[in-house]
């Protein structure tokens, strides 16, 4: 029988300013890095995507590094078909409209700055509402400080996913802890998953999805 193909984003994305300097945010990639373990360990064949982190992954998983969203979606797209995809990467949504070729140089006189962003690119959107190579099952994550399920309720329908697993990141957050409280959200359901390790909730994250696939 052929291995169940999963397609793991992670991390946060980088997206320069200039050669020396970036925006970004305090991913640290963990939680997508135990899904992407915990799906090989299930007998998965497993692509990772992964921005800029300070995590080592098994041999057995098909590691892609990339800084920016462009990158990391123009990678998920090469990586497709897949019939899981799981978005767990901070991606940044906004990036400098310009990216300077030299340093960005102070002026005489100079007190404040004002940096223009353009949008990036949704990758979970992207691959979500993919015409012909939408994996079977499509899981996004939901990073929200406040209304966790209403928000992550309309990310479902916004990106077109099986199910969000949303977190709930206001207070001290869960940014680089390696404890998370999950809520799983579907069409039909709002389930509480309580306080788990992130190991404890990728093994949930991976037993959802194949139970969605073999549905
Ligand atoms: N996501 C993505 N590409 C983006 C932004 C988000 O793939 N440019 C994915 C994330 O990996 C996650 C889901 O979309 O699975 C939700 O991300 P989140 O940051 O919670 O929300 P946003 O869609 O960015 O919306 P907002 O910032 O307005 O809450």
């Amino acid at each position: 029988m052929n291995k169940i193909k999963v397609l793991v984003t992670a991390g946060p994305t980088i997206e320069m300013i200039d050669p020396v300097r970036y925006i970004s945010n305090f991913s640290s990639g963990k939680q997508g890095y135990h899904i992407a373990e915990n799906f090989m360990q299930k007998g998965c064949d497993v692509t990772l995507v992964s921005g800029p982190v300070n995590l080592k992954c098994s041999d057995g998983i098909k590691l892609i590094k990339v800084k920016s969203a462009k990158q990391m979606l123009k990678e998920c797209l090469n990586h497709l078909p897949s019939d899981i995809m799981i978005a767990c990467a901070a991606v940044c949504d906004w990036k400098p409209a310009t990216q300077l070729d030299s340093k960005l140089k102070k002026t005489e006189g100079q007190e404040k700055l004002t940096l223009e962003f353009e949008k990036n690119p949704d990758i979970l959107h992207n691959i979500g509402h993919h015409k012909n190579s939408r994996p079977k099952v499509v899981i996004g994550f939901a990073a929200e400080t406040n209304d966790l399920i209403e928000n992550a309720q309309k990310k479902l329908l916004k990106k077109n996913c099986d199910a969000i697993f949303a977190n709930d990141v206001s207070g001290s957050g869960v940014f680089g802890k390696d404890q998370t409280r999950l809520h799983l959200i579907t069409k039909d359901l709002v389930e509480d998953c309580g306080n788990q390790s992130k190991e404890e909730s990728a093994s949930l994250v991976a037993d959802k999805a194949i139970s969605f696939l073999t549905k």
